[in-house]
């Protein structure tokens, strides 16, 4: 197969194996590798068998396919547990469909075998819908916040113009007190817009790392999130790419305060993890790349799995003073730079924040 072929077949999210006529592996993209959990030099060469780890649907699949010369499928299998074992995330489905390949005298001399990872498809499916729901939500909040904006700023100057004139001091103190609360309302209102203007990411080169460093030292310095430490363990080899480095901030910022937030009753350390990951492959403007994850681990309460999804959306708050509004614009930002924010933890061990950008460094 030609380079070009070969671009094509490390870009599919479905894992592709070709198996010669005596049913071993003769060569494997990317995504087959990340389904099996092996490297291709580890697969070159073996049989089905050995490469799932045992007795497979999608072996006697092969087999007959090799024998009819007919394409056959076979859909929701278990995640073969490749050589190494069980992974970690097992319990995985996957469809797998075999076609054969016939040599130039017309007899069959291998086949092809599509392996399609069901979790990963999900994954994109809620992702796209995610995406549908925060515009569509985006459309109504702001034509509400606009609303509800335009007479603001009569009421405050009324406000003010009372405090000015009031005679006795009660009054003036409740005209001051509208003045302040208009000014929270108008201040809400524009985070709120957020969502509605639409605005794209402006992506320029960015140094991950530096932004995180900014963030983590404004943190610090707000002494109503103090107690806690906060501990880096970045990988240093993760290169510039691009991305929006003020909506970077702005997401980080929400992250970084939810955890010190947390661990607020109960002071305790903020891990703030980068890394590259491979096998994780993230699709923006045509290309399919390698994601730069980072993770917030902290040792709060944690965020129980059943109100994972509820926390993403705006005004779900659990604290008194809270707007509900930190995670919601935090994966609006990681959404429109193609990116996926998870939400995990094991209950009782605190909260671990993910966020996954796709690692583009060119136009
Ligand atoms: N790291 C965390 N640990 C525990 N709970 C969290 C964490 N991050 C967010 N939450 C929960 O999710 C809720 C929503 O968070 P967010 O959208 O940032 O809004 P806000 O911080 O204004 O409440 C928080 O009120 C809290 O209950
Ligand atoms: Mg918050």
């Amino acid at each position: 197969m030609g380079a070009n072929g070969d671009r094509v077949l490390e870009a599919l999210l479905d894992g592709v194996l070709v198996i010669d006529g005596a049913g071993r592996v003769e060569t494997l993209n990317a995504a087959a590798c990340r389904i099996l959990g092996l490297s291709a030099e580890a697969a070159r060469g073996r049989s089905l068998p050995e490469i799932l780890g045992g007795p497979h649907p999608a072996e006697e699949l092969a087999r007959r396919v090799l024998r009819s010369g007919r394409s056959a499928a076979a859909s929701d299998l278990p995640l073969p547990t490749g050589p190494a074992g069980p992974a970690g995330e097992a319990a995985g489905r996957i469809d797998v469909s075999a076609s054969p390949l016939f040599d130039d005298a017309g007899a069959v001399e291998g086949c092809v075998l599509l392996l399609s990872d069901r979790s990963l498809r999900q994954g994109l499916a809620e992702r796209d819908r995610e995406r549908d729901r925060l515009v569509a939500f985006g459309r109504i909040a702001s034509g509400i916040a606009h609303e509800v904006k335009n007479p603001l700023g009569g009421i405050r100057g009324a406000g003010e113009l009372l405090a000015r004139r009031a005679g006795d001091p009660r009054t003036r103190e409740a005209a001051e007190l509208i003045v302040h609360e208009v000014d929270r309302i108008a201040g809400l209102l524009d985070q709120i817009t957020v969502f509605g203007r639409g605005d794209a990411p402006v992506f320029a080169r960015t140094n991950l790392h530096r932004v995180l460093d900014r963030v983590i030292e404004l943190v610090l310095l707000d002494p109503t999130l103090a107690g806690s430490s906060v501990e880096r363990r970045f990988d240093p080899s993760i290169p510039e790419f691009l991305a929006d480095a003020g909506r970077l901030e702005q997401v980080f910022l929400n992250l970084a305060r939810n955890a010190l937030e947390a661990m607020r009753e109960k002071p305790g350390v903020l891990t703030v993890v980068t890394r590259v990951a491979f096998d994780r492959h993230l699709s923006l403007a045509g290309q399919s790349l390698p994601a730069v994850l980072v993770e917030f681990r902290d040792q709060g309460p944690g965020i129980e799995p059943g109100r994972r999804e509820q926390v993403l959306l705006p005004f779900v708050t659990g604290r008194p003073e809270g707007t509900g509004l930190g995670l919601a614009i935090a994966q609006y930002w990681v959404t429109r730079h193609g990116g996926l924010l998870r939400i995990g933890g094991r209950p009782g061990e605190g909260a671990v924040i993910t966020v996954e950008l796709p690692l583009r460094n060119r136009e």
